[in-house]
């Protein structure tokens, strides 16, 4: 919870939430961190992690669980503050993140779907070994436009 002020400061950009579903606040509020880290806390094993750079508070990443027969997959979401942008850092989170998936939550794959202008999320995502399974044509409106939506998965190897 000692990460909100940062959270909300980083989160509050139009460069981050114009990549994310318009349910990620803009702008974004103390009171959204605050309500944000309540309800990753509530997660046992954690599915919602904080992405720390030298000891600093940079962004989160998390995976949230498919229900009914999408339970064994797993959606992977991250943002990263500015500041943090281009050092390799995410591609080193969702490597980690993905161990941590299979190792941890009872998942043998993880998906996500990126705008088609984010071609930086697109290439972490190649960067990681991710598939890109199709494009979905638009599939996206987000500030007041249609864009393509970029598919992407890994599948646990080890798994028949
Ligand atoms: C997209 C995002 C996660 C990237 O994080 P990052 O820590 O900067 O990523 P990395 O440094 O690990 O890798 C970025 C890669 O994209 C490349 N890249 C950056 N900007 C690019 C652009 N405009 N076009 C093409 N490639 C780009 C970088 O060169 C790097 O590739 P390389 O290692 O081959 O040189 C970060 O910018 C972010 O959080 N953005 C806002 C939220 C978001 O987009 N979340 C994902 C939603 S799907």
């Amino acid at each position: 919870m000692a990460d909100a002020p940062r959270l909300a400061e980083l989160a509050n950009n139009e460069k981050v939430s114009i990549n994310l579903r318009d349910g990620f606040p803009n702008p974004y509020t103390l009171a959204d961190a605050e309500k944000f880290i309540g309800m990753c806390l509530k997660h046992d094993p954690a599915q919602v992690l904080a992405i720390e750079y030298n000891g600093e508070y940079a962004g989160n990443i998390g995976l949230h669980p498919g229900d009914d027969v999408y339970r064994k997959s797993a959606e992977i979401g991250y943002f990263i503050g500015e500041p943090f942008w281009n050092k390799g850092i995410m591609s080193r989170a969702v490597e980690l993140m993905v161990e941590y998936g299979f190792s941890h939550l009872d998942i043998v794959r993880i998906h996500t779907g990126v705008f088609e202008y984010n071609t930086a999320s697109q290439r972490v995502l190649e960067k990681c070994g991710f598939k890109k399974e199709g494009v979905f044509e638009k599939s996206v409106f987000k500030s007041n436009r249609l864009w393509d939506e970029v598919r992407y998965a890994l599948v646990r190897t080890a798994f028949g």
